[in-house]
C-alpha cells in the first residue's frame, strides 16, 4: 500500500521549513492544525502572526546583504503594500518591524489615522500614495500633508493630479511619479494603464515642477505586474526605469529614492526553487551599473511586497463533507467552503497554493477533483503548480479529512469580498489569529465566527 506521506517523501524533500507531520497530522510553522481543527471547526481561515516578522525581516536582510555585496551607496526602506491585508492584527504584526505603508485608496488612509491614532506609527513614517485617485483620497492626503505627515507622499498617476494638491496642499511637500512600465509580451495590451507615460515625464517634471519651490520629485516609482522574475522582461523594465531615473536626476537634485513596488513571490508548491538572494544582487548591480555609467549618486530603495509580506502566515482549512464518483474516473471530494468565493485568485488567476491533507498521512491516497458549494461550475480545484493532478487520502468510512490550503494570506478577503454577498450566499469562514507567547507556546484567539445569515439579509435590505 502506497500511503500519503510516501507520495510526499518520495516527490519532495520532506518535512520542509514550513511543513512537518506528527504521526497523521500536518504542521504548519509548527502549528499542530489538527488543534485548530479540533477546537474552532471548519471551514477555518488561519493567520500565523509570526510569519508575517520574519518575512519582513528575510527582504531587509536579502537586501541589506545585497547592498553590502556590492558596496551599494544608499539605503534600503520595506513599505508594506496594506491591500494584499488590510487586518488590523495584520499592519500591527507588521509594525513591530520598522517599516512603513502603502496605500491604494482612500479608505487606506483612513485606516492610516487610526493607526497614528492607537500610537502605531508616527508622522515620519513613509506613507506611499499609490493608485489613480479619486477626489476624497486627495483630500486626505492633502490633510495628511497639511497635519505633518511630511513623508507622505502621493504618487502621482496621471499629469493632472498634481494641480489638487498644488491647491490644497499648504505646506513644502514631496511627490512621487509612478513611470508607467510595458506589459509582459504575453498581456493583451502593451502598456500599463497605471503611471504616466515615459516620454511625458522629463516635460511633466520641468514644467510643473521644478519651477514650483512647494514641490518636490522624492520618488520614481514602477510596479512590473508579473512580479519580480529573473526574465529578460523583467530586466529590461527595471532598466528602462533607472536609465529614466538617471536622466531626471541629473536635472532634479532632489529625488533620491526609487520605488520598485512589489512582487516577490510566495512558495506555491512544495517544490519552490526561486532564489531570492540571485534576484535581489541582480536588482542591486542592475541599479548601481546604470547609476555609474550614468554618473549618477544611487538612489535609496524602496519595495512594497504585500504577498511576499503575508502570503505565508495564511492557510485555510476545509473538511471534505462527502465523495462522489460521477464517471468512472472523476472522483469528487466535496469541501464545506468555496473556491471561488474564499480562494476567489484560484478561480480568477488560475492561482495554485499549497493544498496538503491535514490528517490520514498514512493512509493510501487516490486521485480526485475538489469541489466546492457554490453551484457555479467552475468552483474546483483539481491541478497543482508542479503536477495537473491532486492527490489526497482515501477516506474510510465515516472518517473525517481535513484538507489545507497554505500560503493564502495575500488579497483572498478583499478580492472575496470578505463579510459582504458571497455567491450562492456562502458564509466567509470563521478566523483564527494564531500567535507564540514568551515561552514558545502556540495561542490561539477566535478573530471572527463563520459569517451568519443576518448580515446577508441586511445588506440584501432584509432587515
Ligand atoms: C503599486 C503596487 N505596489 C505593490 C503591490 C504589491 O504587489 P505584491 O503583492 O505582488 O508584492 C501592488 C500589487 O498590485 C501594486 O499595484
Amino acid at each position: 500500500m502506497r500511503r500519503y506521506i510516501d507520495l510526499i517523501r518520495q516527490t519532495f524533500d520532506f518535512p520542509t521549513e514550513d511543513f512537518s507531520v506528527t504521526d497523521d497530522n500536518l504542521n504548519f510553522h509548527g502549528v499542530p492544525l489538527m488543534e485548530i481543527v479540533e477546537q474552532f471547526g471548519t471551514p477555518v481561515k488561519i493567520t500565523y502572526l509570526p510569519k508575517i516578522s520574519d518575512s519582513i525581516q528575510k527582504g531587509k536582510r536579502l537586501f541589506n546583504n545585497a547592498m553590502k555585496k556590492y558596496n551599494y551607496q544608499g539605503s534600503y526602506q520595506y513599505c508594506y503594500c496594506t491591500k494584499s491585508s488590510h487586518f488590523e492584527f495584520v499592519i500591527r504584526e507588521a509594525l513591530k518591524n520598522e517599516i512603513h505603508l502603502e496605500t491604494s485608496s482612500g479608505f487606506d488612509i483612513a485606516i492610516i489615522r487610526r493607526l497614528y491614532e492607537r500610537n502605531l506609527i508616527s508622522k515620519d513614517m513613509f506613507i506611499v500614495c499609490n493608485g489613480f485617485k479619486r477626489e476624497l483620497y486627495r483630500q486626505y492626503i492633502s490633510d495628511m500633508v497639511n497635519s505633518g505627515f511630511r513623508n507622505c507622499i502621493p504618487v502621482l498617476d496621471n499629469l493632472g493630479e498634481l494641480e489638487f494638491y498644488e491647491k490644497k496642499i499648504e505646506r513644502p511637500f514631496q511627490v512621487g511619479i509612478r513611470v508607467a512600465s510595458d506589459e509582459t509580451p504575453r498581456f493583451e495590451l502593451y502598456t500599463s494603464r497605471l503611471g504616466i507615460r515615459y516620454n511625458d515625464i522629463i516635460n511633466f517634471y520641468k514644467e510643473r515642477i521644478q519651477s514650483n519651490p512647494k514641490i518636490s520629485l522624492k520618488m520614481l516609482h514602477v510596479f512590473v505586474n508579473q512580479g519580480i522574475d529573473d526574465s529578460a522582461y523583467y530586466w529590461s523594465e527595471l532598466s528602462r526605469f533607472v536609465y529614466m531615473y538617471c536622466e531626471l536626476k541629473k536635472i532634479c537634485p532632489e529625488l533620491d529614492t526609487i520605488d520598485i513596488g512589489g512582487g516577490f513571490p510566495v512558495k506555491n508548491s512544495l517544490w519552490f526553487t526561486y532564489d531570492y538572494q540571485y534576484v535581489t544582487e541582480q536588482i542591486i548591480e542592475t541599479i548601481q551599473s546604470i547609476c555609474q555609467e550614468n554618473n549618477v549618486p544611487t538612489p535609496h530603495i524602496l519595495t512594497e511586497f504585500g504577498i511576499f509580506t503575508v502570503g505565508e502566515s495564511g492557510a485555510i482549512i476545509y473538511s471534505v463533507l462527502d465523495q462522489k464518483l460521477q464517471n468512472d474516473k472523476e472522483l469528487w471530494y466535496m469541501i464545506d467552503g468555496s473556491f471561488i468565493t474564499q480562494l476567489p485568485d484560484t478561480w480568477g488567476l488560475n492561482k495554485k497554493y499549497i493544498m496538503l491533507p491535514v490528517n490520514h498521512w498514512n493512509v493510501e491516497y487516490q486521485k480526485v477533483n475538489l469541489g466546492g458549494l457554490t453551484c457555479d461550475s467552475m468552483d474546483y480545484y483539481n491541478s497543482e503548480a508542479h503536477r495537473n493532478e491532486v492527490f489526497l487520502p482515501k477516506i474510510r468510512g465515516q472518517e473525517k479529512l481535513y484538507v489545507g490550503f497554505f500560503n493564502t494570506g495575500a488579497y483572498q478577503e478583499s478580492i472575496g469580498g470578505y463579510g459582504g454577498i458571497q455567491h450562492c450566499l456562502i458564509p466567509a469562514p470563521r478566523h483564527v489569529v494564531v500567535n507564540r507567547d514568551t515561552q514558545g507556546k502556540f495561542q490561539y484567539s477566535l478573530f471572527a465566527e463563520e459569517q451568519d445569515s443576518e448580515t446577508m439579509l441586511n445588506i440584501l435590505g432584509y432587515i
